[in-house]
């Protein structure tokens, strides 16, 4: 057996050595050491080696596999050498040619900003999480403020799935989730996709992200809101950026606030993704209500607590002055490879 595994040695390197290109080469390979190769069929009939003799036999199997294999992998480099000098003594070839670059991959504009945002508020001590986007109708609405009878409904009807689930409208119940598992005080973010029944236009999508933010604690005001709002913007931008801030009805906060940023794409001139206004809404926010820190589990006698829905996707086409929502998730590469670093 020993005889035998030194011939197929002796055979085996011969064969690499005078293999001159990478069609041979890979052929060798898989000779010998395929799944259907000389030496797996060694390997395989091991079985029927005698006790005594196996460990002798197995050491010598595993320096022909090594051997085998170090040969082919000497010999692919001897190959890939012989290959870059003979195209350097061709005289058409120039070495100063700038050549192709790996195609690097980039993370897309949304994972971009999500993981910024992220940073910022765990920086400040807050919470990530991450809930279902098959929400129940009770904590998407309900828990909310937002009973079946309430306007506010149509504004967000949604993919209605059965057994009282529906396609989350918002990520505020989020809210709701975070206080019953941590109770107070707390600090946390929950980012996520959200689905609206919507008419698609330049700043309106049917699935979208969101960040929601909440803080609870003792003594909560509209001054820790709006300083920790400014913070986000400022960090994100990375500059300072006009906002405006003005009365705003939600539900599920009191006083509620919308939060507007000046349009990124015409500097507040006008132009289709603010409607002409020079605005648009980013960042609805407001103090918590009574009612849904209570279906939270919470006492609002004795803490209090501040939200805010930012719109990522919006967001986003500040950011980068995207015209049109639709190229966000729209999968298009000639979009997304724009945003390739370096
Ligand atoms: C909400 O969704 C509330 N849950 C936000 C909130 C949270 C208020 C906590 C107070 C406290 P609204 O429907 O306005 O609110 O949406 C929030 C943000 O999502 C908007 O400001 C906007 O930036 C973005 N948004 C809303 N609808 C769309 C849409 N169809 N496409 C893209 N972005 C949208």
């Amino acid at each position: 057996m020993i005889e035998q595994l030194d011939a197929l040695d002796r055979e085996a390197t011969m064969a690499i050595a005078a293999a001159d290109d990478e069609t041979t080469l890979r052929d060798l390979e898989v000779h010998y050491m395929g799944k259907k190769g000389a030496i797996t069929a060694v390997l395989k009939g091991m079985r029927d080696v005698s006790k005594e003799d196996r460990p002798k036999i197995g050491a010598r199997v595993n320096v022909l596999r090594r051997s085998v294999q170090g040969a082919i992998d000497g010999r692919r480099d001897a190959l890939e050498v012989a290959r870059i000098e003979a195209l350097c003594r061709d005289p058409h070839f120039d070495a100063t040619l700038p050549g192709a670059g790996p195609r690097v991959g980039a993370l897309h504009p949304l994972t971009e900003i999500t993981n910024h945002i992220e940073d910022v508020f765990r920086a400040m001590g807050f919470y990530l999480l991450d809930y279902p986007e098959a929400e129940t109708e009770f904590l998407n609405f309900e828990a909310l403020n937002v009973p079946g009878d309430h306007p506010a409904r149509d504004m967000q009807d949604t993919f209605w799935l059965e057994g009282g689930h529906l396609l989350r409208t918002q990520t505020s119940p989020g809210q709701v989730r975070a206080m019953r598992t941590f109770g107070a005080p707390l600090r946390c973010i929950v980012p996520g996709k959200v689905f609206r029944y919507e008419r698609i236009d330049a700043s309106h999508e049917h699935t979208f992200h969101q960040v929601e933010g909440l803080m609870v604690d003792r003594e909560i005001s509209v001054a820790n809101l709006i300083y920790s709002m400014r913070t986000l913007l400022e960090a994100i931008f990375e500059r300072e950026v006009t906002i405006r801030l003005r009365p705003g009805y939600f539900p599920f906060v009191e006083p509620g606030f919308e939060l507007d940023i000046q349009c990124q794409v015409c500097a507040g001139s006008g132009c289709s993704v603010c409607k002409q206004s020079g605005w648009l809404e980013l960042l609805p926010c407001g103090l918590v209500h009574p009612d849904v820190l209570r279906h939270g589990g919470i006492d609002p006698d004795e803490w209090s607590g501040w939200a805010f829905g930012l719109g990522l996707s919006r967001l986003v086409m500040m950011k980068y002055q995207i015209e049109d929502i639709r190229h966000i998730m729209g999968g298009d590469l000639r979009f997304i490879s724009q945003f390739r670093r370096g």
